[in-house]
């Protein structure tokens, strides 16, 4: 197949080599000059595991290619939207700029019996808007939205855990040009579908809503073991003991209940927001009352570990050292968008701590948004003379540090696990003041 990938971030660049390396012939377009140009060079353009080496072999085979100009998009017979859909500045709200931008760049491009493929997160009613002005074009319009997680996205995207097509419907049955859109779209995920994934074919509002109520489940669950967290800390209990206890219930499941500093991203934090504010224009917003909590549980905890250094630097940081191990809002990627462990360094750097920041992919990324902070190369040079170390964002780097090594560099062995990755005995058995979130 012949496909284009319209929006080369961290969704568009994986899919777009991803597409080519399962055998389409492919071309991605950014308005972005840097970030094409890298592309065209075969790096990608951000951190995630394994993207190089597939552009590198994607790139290879000659099947692959990235332009600036939304002209090369034409001839494609199938195009995917995968531009962000960032909160807007001030309101709950999607911000729908880029969407509305790239599909009204790709409009004068698209022939008769083409496919624009909708994989961006929308609020519901964005794609029936969408497929209105393709009427008299003879495209078709198909929302599948994606569920990939950075540091894992080559992976879901080559091997996802299920796939959603929305189709033009009449009475909840697919139209002709949905069955077709349904054949070519069969055509492109013919590698992952010939695996066994799991499709479910729909309508646009029900594939709309799909992958916001996926990420409110997750947001949800977070902020539900986050909450608990609270209960542990009021009443001396241990919330991972907890996690795990409840978790061997099938239905309840571990997964996601890791309590700690909390989710951010650029998917949970504003996809939550989104779906509220549009629950809101529905008329419905009772129906997600509860996303509210969740956002205010998981806000509290980013202001409970700033409490926690206060408590264990005797009541006060101001002046203290701070090393916060960790930028990106998790393991394995370079992204730092609404990063707890940026914003806890930030929040304490403004209560008049002297704060440092480390993480082994993020720092430049971090430095461009947070220029105040300070920054350091490793976790040892983040710790130097530190009065209290805060493990923000879990990286094994981190989860494996040797607490004695550790121990020899900073001025107080006190330890905040964010994350409840480490092990509170032996890191009290090497001297150090160990607390962490929802533990004793
Ligand atoms: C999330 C979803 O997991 C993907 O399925 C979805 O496709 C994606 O958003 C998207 O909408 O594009 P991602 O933002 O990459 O993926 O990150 P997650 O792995 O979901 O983690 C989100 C945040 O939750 C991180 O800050 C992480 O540290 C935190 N988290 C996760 C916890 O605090 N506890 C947990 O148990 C799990």
């Amino acid at each position: 197949m012949r496909i284009s990938v319209i929006g080369c971030g961290y969704l568009g660049a994986v899919h777009a080599a991803a597409m080519a390396s399962l055998g389409h012939e492919v071309v991605g377009i950014d308005v972005d000059v840097a970030k094409v140009d890298a592309l065209r060079a075969g790096k990608a353009p951000f951190y995630e595991p394994g993207l190089p080496e597939l552009l590198t072999s994607a790139g290879a085979t000659g099947r692959l290619s990235f332009s600036t100009e939304m002209a090369d998009a034409a001839g494609a017979d199938v195009h995917f939207l995968c531009v962000g859909t960032p909160q807007k500045r001030g309101e709950f709200r999607a911000d729908l700029q880029y969407v509305e931008a790239a599909f009204t760049d790709l409009l004068p491009h698209l022939g008769a019996g083409d496919l624009v493929v909708g994989k961006s997160t929308v609020p519901v009613g964005t794609a029936e808007d969408l497929a209105a002005r393709l009427e008299g074009t003879g495209a078709t319009l198909v929302w599948n939205p994606e569920f990939l997680r950075e540091g894992f996205a080559v992976k879901d995207t080559l091997h996802p855990d299920r796939l959603v097509y929305g189709l033009p419907t009449t009475d909840g049955v697919p139209t002709d040009d949905g069955a077709r859109a349904q054949t070519l779209l069969d055509e492109v995920y013919a590698a992952p579908l010939a695996e066994g994934t799991p499709l479910v074919v729909t309508d646009y509002a029900t594939a709309q809503l799909v992958k916001v109520a996926a990420n409110s489940f997750l947001a949800t669950k977070i902020s539900f073991i986050n909450a608990m967290a609270e209960l542990c800390e009021a009443t001396g209990a241990d919330v991972t003991q907890l996690a795990d206890a409840i978790g061997f219930d099938d239905r309840i499941g571990r997964r996601f209940l890791n309590a700690g500093l909390g989710f951010g991203g650029g998917c949970l934090p504003k996809d939550i927001r989104a779906f509220m504010a549009r629950a809101g224009e529905l008329g419905v917003s009772d129906a997600l009352g509860f996303l509210r909590e969740v956002d205010s549980v998981n806000m509290r905890r980013r202001v409970r570990v700033v409490d926690l250094a206060r408590e264990v630097c005797d009541g006060s940081i101001v002046g203290r050292r701070v090393a916060v191990l960790g930028a990106a809002f998790k393991p394995n990627s370079d992204d730092v968008r609404d990063s707890p462990a940026l914003s806890v360094a930030e929040q304490m750097r403004l209560q008049g701590a002297h704060v440092t920041v480390t993480d082994p992919q993020a720092v430049p990324n971090a430095a461009a948004r947070w220029p105040e902070l300070r920054f350091a190369d490793s976790a040892l040079d983040a710790a130097r003379d530190a009065d209290v170390v805060l493990l923000a964002t879990e990286w094994d780097d981190y989860r494996s540090i040797d607490p004695a090594a550790l121990g020899a560099v900073v001025a107080h062995k006190r330890i905040l696990d964010g994350r409840n990755v480490l092990d509170p005995a032996a890191w009290r058995a090497a001297g150090w003041t160990y607390r962490a979130l929802g533990r004793p």
